[in-house]
C-alpha cells in the first residue's frame, strides 16, 4: 500500500502532464527554467557523467542534461509524466525516490526538482538518493522558495489568491495544483526553518552543502557532494 503522499502526488500530476511544461514556466514568470539551468551550471559535472534524475517529471531537466552530452535515466513515479519525458528522448524508469531499482553507487551524480515535498520522510529519501552516487559525486536539487517581507507579503498573495484562480481558469487539474501549492510550500519550510534543509542533506551522508536563493528568494537550488 503506498503512503497518502505518494498518492496525492501521483493524482495530482496525473492530469497536468501534457501542458506541464507551457504552464509552469509561465506560472513561474519564467523562472524555473533558470533555477534548474543554474543548479546544474553549480553542480560542475565532468564530461560524459552518468546521471540519474529523480522526479524527472516531463524530462525538463533530463532534457539539459543530454544537450551537455551526459548520460541521464528519468526516474519518475507518475506514469502520465514519465511518458512525456520518453517522448522526448529520456530513457525512462518508472519508481519511486524512496525505492531507487538501482545499486548503490551506480550514478555519477543525482538530480531532483520538486521533490521533497511529496514525500513523507524527507531524510530517509535523502539517504536513499545518496546510497545510488557514488563517494565524490554529486547531487543538486531545486525547490520553491519562500520570499520574506515585502516580497514575502507579494508572494502569499500571489500564491493564495491568484495561483488557485489561474487554476481554475486553466482547468483539468490545474486547479487542485493552484490551491495546493503555497500551502505545501509553507509547510515544507515551516518543517526546514533556517539551515534545517542543509543540516538534512549533511545527515544524509553530503558535504559541501550549498543553497543559493534566486529570484527573490522565490525559488532555490542546492549542490552537495557524498562523500
Ligand atoms: C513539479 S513536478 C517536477 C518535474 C520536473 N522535475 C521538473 O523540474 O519539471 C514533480 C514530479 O515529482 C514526481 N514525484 C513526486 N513524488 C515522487 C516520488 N516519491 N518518487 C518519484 N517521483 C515523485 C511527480 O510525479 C512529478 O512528476
Amino acid at each position: 500500500m503506498l503512503p497518502e503522499i505518494n498518492r496525492t502526488a501521483r493524482q495530482l500530476f496525473a492530469p497536468i502532464a501534457a501542458d506541464y511544461g507551457v504552464w509552469s514556466r509561465l506560472l513561474s514568470f519564467w523562472q524555473d527554467p533558470r533555477w534548474r539551468r543554474s543548479m546544474i551550471r553549480g553542480l560542475r559535472l565532468p564530461p560524459n557523467s552518468r546521471i540519474l534524475d529523480v522526479a524527472a517529471g516531463t524530462g525538463e531537466v533530463t532534457r539539459l542534461l543530454q544537450q551537455e552530452g551526459h548520460q541521464v535515466i528519468s526516474l519518475d513515479q507518475s506514469r502520465e509524466m514519465l511518458r512525456r519525458a520518453a517522448d522526448g528522448g529520456a530513457v525512462a524508469a518508472l519508481g519511486r525516490a524512496e525505492e531507487l531499482p538501482f545499486a548503490g553507487e551506480s550514478f555519477d551524480a543525482l538530480t531532483f526538482t520538486y521533490l521533497l515535498r511529496y514525500v513523507e520522510d524527507p531524510l530517509s529519501c535523502m539517504r536513499e538518493l545518496a546510497r545510488v552516487v557514488r563517494p565524490g559525486g554529486s547531487i543538486g536539487m531545486v525547490e520553491f522558495g519562500r520570499p520574506r517581507g515585502l516580497w514575502g507579503a507579494l508572494w502569499r498573495f500571489y500564491t493564495r489568491n491568484c495561483l488557485p484562480l489561474a487554476g481554475k481558469y486553466i482547468g483539468h487539474g490545474w486547479e487542485q495544483v493552484g490551491t495546493f501549492l503555497g500551502p505545501n510550500i509553507d509547510a515544507f519550510w515551516r518543517r526546514f526553518p533556517g539551515d534545517g534543509l542543509i543540516e538534512l542533506w549533511e545527515e544524509a551522508g553530503l558535504d559541501r552543502v550549498e543553497r543559493t536563493n534566486m529570484s527573490l528568494g522565490g525559488g532555490i537550488f542546492m549542490t552537495g557532494r557524498k562523500k
